[in-house]
């Protein structure tokens, strides 16, 4: 079942990386949603429903949970469950064209069965299937190495080491100063395919939904990183949460300097 899911959505997101490509020849509709930096597009909202409505038709019996809300409201995970970002990284979508993806996971009684980020700029789809491995356009990705803060590049976005409502700066800033190095590339979903591909060591951000992560958390699991919330507890997928997600070893490491 996982195999013949999984040719579909091979089929349905690279479609719909089409579609989102053919809109930059268009004038998109912007408009806000929670905060004035908080957008959404038309784009995000067709391709919600385009993958839905492909869902419904050829699985009427699995749930989906998305973020531009078309899908189903849902309570818990059980059963089969699409988790659906149709564009993760709409700020980069609507000002750069790039550094956005499309995430998608598959979850069946709450345990991550398919993962997929597709970036669509690049054409570079991201993907696994539990148990069988982890792929970047067809080429499989090897299991990720132990490594320490001071040979890692982390991943985070300069809000939460300014004054802040979730954390205190002064937690992250040793991380900052220790690390090889940061980035801040605006896509929770790619910043974990960078993880899961070896580009970045660690990424840490303090609110996130399960639509962000879903698709990664899979794909990152796969090749051996770790996905926990900020404080090394496992994720709930049907809440908000803080997320950290790292190389093994780094995780240790980065934890036990934030719970100092
Ligand atoms: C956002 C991106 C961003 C993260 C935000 C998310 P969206 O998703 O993943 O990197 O910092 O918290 O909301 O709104 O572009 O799908
Ligand atoms: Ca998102
Ligand atoms: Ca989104």
């Amino acid at each position: 079942m996982w195999n013949e899911i999984d040719q579909h959505m091979q089929h349905w997101i690279r479609e719909a990386g089409e579609r989102i490509r053919d809109a930059f020849q268009t004038k998109l509709k912007i408009e806000t949603k929670s905060s004035p930096s908080d957008l959404v597009t038309n784009v995000d909202r067709e391709i919600e429903q385009f993958f839905i409505e492909r869902i419904r038709r050829t699985y009427p019996t699995h749930h989906v949970l998305g973020e531009e809300g078309f899908g189903d409201q849902l309570e818990a995970l059980d059963g089969t469950v699409w988790i659906i970002d149709p564009i993760d990284g709409t700020m980069n979508f609507v000002h750069q064209q790039r550094h956005f993806a499309i995430s998608v996971g598959v979850f069946h009684d709450g345990v991550g069965m398919l993962g997929y980020i597709y970036d669509v700029a690049f054409d570079e789809l991201y993907y696994a299937q539990k148990g069988k491995g982890a792929f970047l356009n067809g080429t499989p990705l090897p299991p990720l190495e132990k490594t320490t803060l001071d040979r890692s590049i982390i991943s985070l976005n300069a809000t939460w080491v300014t004054e802040n409502r979730r954390i205190d700066p002064h937690v992250l800033a040793p991380l900052v100063k220790k690390a090889r190095g940061t980035r801040s590339y605006g896509s929770a979903a790619l910043e974990m395919a960078y993880i899961a591909s070896g580009k970045l060591d660690a990424y840490i951000t303090l609110r996130l939904s399960p639509w962000d992560i879903a698709g990664g958390m899979v794909i990152v699991e796969e090749v051996g990183g770790v996905v926990t919330n900020l404080y090394g507890e496992p994720l709930n997928m049907i809440e908000k949460s803080s997320v950290f997600v790292s190389k093994p070893g780094l995780h240790e490491e980065i934890l036990a300097m934030i719970k100092r």
